[in-house]
């Protein structure tokens, strides 16, 4: 992974994004975790307690210590609500990521513009030829916040990753990617 490390605190026109951190636990179950809709999609078990946001909040704050990971919270300005996480995770010469949202703040580019500083953080490394990301191939809304960041469709993959809401132990997933020319 190398030494290449981002910054804690990143901005953006509506939100501030920073380390999750444990005190983040409630909020992510509340706002996204334990929610059918936001978790639809994901990779992983929709939370049923809220100790399960706790060890998720806890894992955060080690990933960002032994830099494996590094999630953020995002954070509006307009109220200081949490909106949701982006995690990038680096292994030179690509990085990839991803994100998920509370309902109440999807339609308004929140997401985009959130990922958008990560993204545009992971291009601006001499280190990084390839940015990329995997969506569900019926997440037509992640696919198109993908499109915006700049990434192009690149393949399609069978038995890709489990999708435990869907019932899919191994489901398919597209891949996008941004291909650097250094
Ligand atoms: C994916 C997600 C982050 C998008 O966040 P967002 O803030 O709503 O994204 P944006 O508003 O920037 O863009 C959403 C795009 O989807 C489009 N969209 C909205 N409703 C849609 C629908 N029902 N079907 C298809 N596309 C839709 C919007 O029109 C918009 O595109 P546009 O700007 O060209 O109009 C959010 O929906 C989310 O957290 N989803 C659950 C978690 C998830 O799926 N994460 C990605 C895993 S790969």
């Amino acid at each position: 992974m190398g030494q290449l490390q981002p910054p804690r605190t990143l901005e953006t026109v509506r939100s501030f994004l920073r380390p999750v951190s444990v005190d983040d636990a409630q909020a992510i179950f509340d706002s996204y975790a334990s929610s059918p809709v936001a978790t639809r999609f994901m990779n992983f078990p929709r939370q049923q307690i809220p100790a399960e946001a706790v060890q998720f909040a806890m894992r955060c704050a080690r990933c960002w210590e032994d830099r494996t990971a590094f999630p953020w919270a995002v954070v509006s300005k307009a109220g200081g609500d949490f909106m949701g996480i982006v995690e990038l995770r680096l292994d030179p010469p690509k990085a990839d990521f991803g994100y998920v949202f509370a309902e109440r703040f999807w339609g308004h580019g929140l997401g985009t513009e959130a990922a958008r500083a990560v993204v545009d953080w992971a291009c601006a490394q001499p280190e990084i030829y390839r940015v990329w990301a995997t969506c569900h191939p019926q997440n037509t809304r992640s696919a198109r916040v993908l499109e915006k960041l700049g990434l192009a469709l690149e393949a399609r993959l069978e038995n890709w990753e489990a999708r435990p809401q869907l019932g899919e132990a191994a489901g398919p997933s597209l891949v996008f990617a941004k291909v650097l020319s250094r």
